[in-house]
């Protein structure tokens, strides 16, 4: 197993993956593949820290993070708005929780992370799941922030992700907080 950077190269292997990692529930599985992979072009590029896991030349996980995920995904939306709103409109469900983000945005009190650092994604194919690959994938993240003296890092999971959320507490993460429908992590490393 190598762990290496993503690079431009693996963006259409993680959107194939990325596709079959999460399900329905989570907005971008319901885009296609060369607007995923420009979503995928706008995390990269701003982001600093990322991460595949191969074996055999294939890709089996991958981990996305940075000072500026959230950022990349506004610009994704920005440039993208038409494409968003005609797959809202085929997948309706997404259409309240937009609604929901803007007025949480609007007028409830924001609490920050401490954490200025976010892992936005990780992902392992699901036939390579429970055999350390995200533990691995979170290890060359952390030893890359620590390489650039950053000892703190957090992340937000959905509170009905109940494999994810006993990944993160297994890896030593805290809870900071709740918003809507996510959990607010914390990691001190
Ligand atoms: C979360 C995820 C990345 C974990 O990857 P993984 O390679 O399976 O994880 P590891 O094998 O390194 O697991 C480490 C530990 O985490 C916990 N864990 C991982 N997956 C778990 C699951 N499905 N159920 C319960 N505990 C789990 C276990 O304690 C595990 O140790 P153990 O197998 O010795 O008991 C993977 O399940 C995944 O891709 N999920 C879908 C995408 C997702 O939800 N990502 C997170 C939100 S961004």
């Amino acid at each position: 197993m190598q762990i290496r950077p993503l690079i431009n190269n693996d963006i259409e292997s993680i959107s194939l993956l990325h596709k079959r990692v999460f399900d329905s529930s989570y907005f971008s599985i319901h885009f296609n593949i060369s607007r995923l992979n420009k979503y995928f072009e706008s995390l990269l590029s701003a982001n600093k820290y990322c991460y595949v896991a191969v074996e055999d030349k294939k890709i089996l996980g991958y981990v996305i993070g940075g000072y500026q995920t959230q950022k990349a995904v506004d610009n994704f939306m920005k440039s993208n708005i038409w494409y968003i709103f005609s797959c809202m409109l085929i997948n309706p469900k997404f259409i309240l929780s937009a609604i929901v983000k803007i007025f949480s945005r609007i007028f409830a009190k924001k609490q920050q992370s401490k954490a200025k650092l976010r892992l936005f994604l990780i992902g392992v194919d699901q036939n390579a799941n429970r055999k350390g690959i995200g533990g691995i994938l979170l290890n060359k993240f952390e030893d890359e922030l620590l390489d650039n003296d950053i000892h703190t890092y957090g992340l937000y999971v959905r509170f009905n992700n109940s494999h994810a959320m006993k990944f993160y507490e297994k890896k030593g993460f805290q809870q900071e907080f709740v918003r809507n429908d996510l959990i607010c992590y914390i990691k001190s490393i």
